[in-house]
């Protein structure tokens, strides 16, 4: 028995529910995957992108990083995109953030986390954007959601400059790239109404 045993367990009867339910389910699955949707999100265990938008496994493409970022060198992220635009053809790409986001906090908190500071670095960018914006809230908690927000809309206008949307964009492909942010309170997400697409 080992120490991961429950989960093994808990697959088995997750995976019999599912046959149970749907006998086609796996089957239909393994043959293809045709997602509508691209979700970049946080990796906060509390921020699962099917759970929270209620979709089952093969409608939506998902990559996750801390602090959902879009950095215009990070080739894993950026191949994600590839893929799901140029491959799956998903039609809509959702930057998620959440609020009370702990990579966002950590990029404001002048501590040092060790080698994940380098990939905060680009939070304190956006923070330097914005810092006029920023520094007119006191309150410490709204200033972490305030940059919350403002991260997303900056990896939105980061997605939009990819080599694979400019191209995808000039082949007329319908694909709109959209800001969300999560709320742990309530389990509901907020369009920041920042969606971006060719027309
Ligand atoms: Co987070």
């Amino acid at each position: 028995m080992t120490a991961i045993q429950h989960l093994f367990d808990n697959n088995k009867q997750w995976a019999e529910k599912r046959t149970k339910e749907n006998p086609e389910f796996f089957k239909r699955l393994s043959e293809q995957q045709s997602p509508k949707y691209l979700w970049i999100g946080c990796s906060d265990s509390r921020v699962p992108a099917n759970a929270l938008l209620g979709m089952d496994p093969g409608e939506v493409f998902v990559h996750r990083n801390i602090a959902n970022q879009v950095i215009h060198t990070d080739l894993n992220c950026l191949s994600v995109i590839q893929y799901a635009v140029d491959v799956l053809k998903v039609q809509h790409i959702i930057v998620c953030g959440h609020y009370g986001c702990g990579g966002v906090s950590a990029a404001l908190d002048n501590k040092s986390h060790g080698l994940i500071d380098n990939w905060l670095r680009h939070i304190e960018d956006v923070y330097r954007f914005h810092q006029e914006e920023m520094d007119q809230v006191t309150d410490e908690k709204e200033r972490i959601n305030l940059l919350c927000e403002l991260n997303v809309i900056e990896q939105v206008a980061n997605i939009c400059k990819t080599t694979t949307l400019v191209n995808a964009w000039q082949s007329n492909q319908d694909i709109t790239v959209h800001g969300v942010v999560y709320n742990l309170h309530d389990g509901i997400l907020k369009d920041l109404n920042v969606s971006a697409n060719s027309k």
